[in-house]
């Protein structure tokens, strides 16, 4: 692919602070305009989207669909029994296919490598809609929530709760570019991924705590982060995650802890009286919701900037 890589959105920290602050910024400017009900913005006509899902999905297809459509294109969504990627056919014959019909492919898949492979191969710009690694445009949609709520990200301590997952991956990815002190509190074994972990680290940029004291954690935060305990392709172990995560369910004891400036956020589907209780899903200070909607705002800015637009 021409510029190879580069107008690829597979790892927040690919890029550098300067191009994520200018996405999060057009992100705000094109929600504005949205919101005010103008269409009159179409920098998407005329063009096409493959998106590939490998798993369930509600927010990631609804929002890249109406976000895509909204700006002028038509995306199509293929869902786990269309494609099949890998098993019906090759990720590199699936990649060069899409990129003779499409402007550009989201994808939501299992393996990290079938992303990087789906890159690879395709000669239009790939967006990774999650793997079992990462969930970039979630935590870039999260991050202009808090700008929107705590008022800035820089120097915001963000607390989070659980499974050190595909979410965390992606929080420690933005802590490597992005100044912000990130805690992720964790049970035993259920770390993040060390050398994730360790480039978070070694960027020197934001504070990054691993933790196995979810109270501790929590003291002084601006939010406090929750996603499920068994994520897509371990639900099988769901109920043996309950057990090994008690004490780690975000609950009104845990918010109070937190303090009341504290923002409650969750990257949903969530499992309510799970990970996170029904009082503190509905309480005044969760902004889920207001973070879901957002998912298709930062999408669409995300994709602005692939297409150079
Ligand atoms: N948060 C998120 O990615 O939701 P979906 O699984 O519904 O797309
Ligand atoms: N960690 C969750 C996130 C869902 C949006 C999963 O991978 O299932």
């Amino acid at each position: 692919k021409a510029n190879l890589g580069l107008k690829d959105f597979i790892h927040i920290s690919d890029f550098d602070k300067d191009t994520i602050f200018k996405i999060l910024n057009r992100a705000s400017e094109v929600k504005a305009l949205l919101k005010s009900g103008d269409r009159s913005f179409q920098p998407f006509k005329g063009k096409t989207m493959a998106m590939i899902f490998a798993k369930p999905s509600m927010r990631t297809r609804v929002s890249f669909e109406t976000g895509f459509f909204l700006l002028g294109g038509h995306a199509i969504y293929l869902g786990p029994d269309d494609i099949q990627m890998g098993k019906r056919e090759e990720t590199r014959d699936v990649a060069r296919v899409l990129s003779g019909y499409n402007d550009i492919i989201m994808a939501r898949l299992f393996a990290h490598q079938d992303i990087l492979d789906l890159a690879k191969y395709a000669s239009v710009p790939v967006i990774n809609g999650l793997t079992d690694y990462n969930h970039p445009v979630q935590i870039m949609a999260d991050a202009l929530t808090i700008i929107e709520h705590v008022g800035q990200l820089e120097g915001t301590k963000v607390v989070y709760v659980g499974d050190g997952n595909n979410i965390v991956h992606s929080w420690l990815l933005l802590a490597s570019v992005v100044p912000f002190h990130f805690v992720c509190a964790c049970p035993k074994g259920f770390e993040p991924d060390e050398k994730t972990v360790e480039k978070a680290r070694n960027a020197g940029i934001s504070k990054v705590e691993i933790t196995n004291d979810p109270k501790e954690a929590v003291k002084g935060a601006n939010v406090v982060y929750s996603d499920v305990w068994a994520s897509m392709g371990q639900k099988g172990e769901a109920e043996y995650r309950r057990k090994v995560f008690e004490g780690f369910q975000v609950n009104e004891e845990l918010m109070t802890l937190a303090g009341p400036e504290a923002y409650f956020m969750h990257c949903l589907p969530a499992e309510r009286g799970v990970e996170v209780t029904n009082g503190v899903i509905e309480a005044p200070n969760s902004i889920v919701f207001p973070q879901a909607e957002n998912r298709m705002h930062a999408q669409n800015a995300i994709m602005l900037h692939q297409f150079g637009l």
